[in-house]
């Protein structure tokens, strides 16, 4: 498949077969306290692309700048779509749906991107993928790793969940704990392969993290009968799903299968919010210490940021920032409404869309089309409900303590 690169800041074109990051023009004129700059994007052969529209059906790889090898054998998308009876007829909008990604083989919305990088891979006959993770991109690629046979090395920081943690292990990567941030553990991945080599596949570092991540809104288009959501709600840290999501429609658009990307809808906590603060000021300020629970999502310089901005302004989308509790408390709501298990990172698209709902219903009407994006498991963080919930204590083990039961 024809591709080039384009700099999503200035514009540089490179064509080239090599494996590429940033652009390189931007990224030796980084300012340092802003944004991360030189994000590239994938851009396919505007012939090719266009010659899909005569397609009854499309599918991610149809967009795929690297064919996958052996796609059952690490089987990434069609996650199921639930509309959650109960949630409808509570918020009264009979066109919600909620999009399982925690359904992918580790658990997560990672598997998008790392399915991509390991074609990347493969392709390049390169053996050793390195990144930095919150959690969920480590244990994608690790799955991936297994699945393939690539040598995974990982750098997290050591406060990472353990169940992500002890999933990478498992699967079989090099994971190195890192006394420090997320960000830190970014810094110390990319020096890693600047000094031993193989494929960088930090997210929005490697521009094909965006482009595996872009086969939700593909997928998507399809399972809701070729037609898009009005709105789509996408939890944000870093922002490369969002720019995955909005890739993915922009391509469909340049495709001409469709004329309009749907409003993208950024949610953030209030406790780790750059690129919604970036989305309203214009500026693109890093956030010092960022807190939130939701690890997943809790970033200070988002590596895609000024991505995720143009892709909500492009989107005609806008920000929504909830408080923890609200993430705490729609995590329980689906888990108990909807039979929906999500990591807290995943539930703070639901709190965005709750907050937002009388804004949409304004907007668009009851019968407004609402995506909501769940991008984790709960499995992931099960210490998020220490001192919330109790497993009840035991019974003792006869028929009169059965009888004794208030239920
Ligand atoms: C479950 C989950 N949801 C949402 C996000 C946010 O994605 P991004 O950092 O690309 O904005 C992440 C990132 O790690 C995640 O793991």
């Amino acid at each position: 498949m024809k591709f080039k690169y384009v700099c999503h800041d200035c514009g540089r074109e490179y064509v080239t077969d090599k494996i590429m990051y940033l652009c390189p023009e931007c990224a030796a004129h980084q300012e340092k306290g802003t944004f991360m700059k030189g994000v590239l994007t994938v851009i396919l052969d505007d012939e090719y692309i266009k010659s899909l529209k005569k397609k009854e059906h499309v599918t991610m790889y149809d967009f795929f700048p690297y064919e996958v090898p052996d796609r059952e054998t690490y089987p990434v998308g069609n996650t199921p779509i639930v509309r959650p009876k109960r949630l409808i007829m509570k918020y009264g909008l009979e066109n919600l749906v909620l999009k399982l990604d925690s359904q992918l083989p580790s658990g997560s919305f990672k598997d998008r991107a790392s399915q991509l990088v390991a074609a990347q891979a493969l392709h390049h006959k390169i053996n050793k993928v390195c990144l930095a993770s919150t959690g969920n991109a480590g244990a994608a690629m690790s799955c991936a790793g297994a699945a393939y046979g690539l040598d995974i090395i990982l750098f997290v920081p050591e406060t990472a969940p353990i169940n992500k943690l002890m999933q990478s292990v498992l699967y079989g990567a090099h994971v190195v704990p890192v006394k420090g941030t997320y960000d830190d553990a970014c810094l110390l991945s990319v020096e890693y392969s600047r000094l031993k080599g193989g494929i960088n596949r930090n997210t929005a570092y490697n521009p094909m993290t965006i482009e595996g991540k872009k086969s939700i809104s593909i997928e998507l288009f399809e399972q809701l009968g070729r037609t898009c959501p009005d709105v789509i709600y996408v939890p944000t840290g870093d922002g490369c799903i969002l720019g995955g999501v909005w890739k993915g429609f922009a391509d469909l658009r340049q495709a001409g299968i469709i004329d309009k990307i749907p409003h993208i809808v950024c949610c953030q906590s209030e406790k780790s919010h750059a690129i919604s603060q970036a989305f309203k000021t214009g500026k693109f300020l890093p956030m010092d210490n960022p807190t939130t629970i939701a690890d997943s999502i809790s970033v200070s310089a988002p590596e895609n940021g000024r991505m995720a901005v143009y892709g909500i302004k492009d989107s005609e989308g806008w920000c929504v920032e909830v408080k923890d509790e609200d993430i705490l408390s729609a995590q329980l709501e689906l888990t108990r409404e909807a039979g929906v298990f999500a990591e807290p990172a995943a539930a703070c698209a639901f709190a965005g869309f709750k907050k937002d709902l009388d804004n949409i219903k304004q907007k668009f009407g009851e019968k407004v089309k609402a995506t909501v994006l769940l991008t984790g498991t709960g499995f992931k963080d099960m210490a998020v409900f220490e001192g919330r919930v109790e497993v009840p204590k035991a019974i003792e083990n006869n028929v009169e303590a059965v009888k004794n039961l208030p239920f």
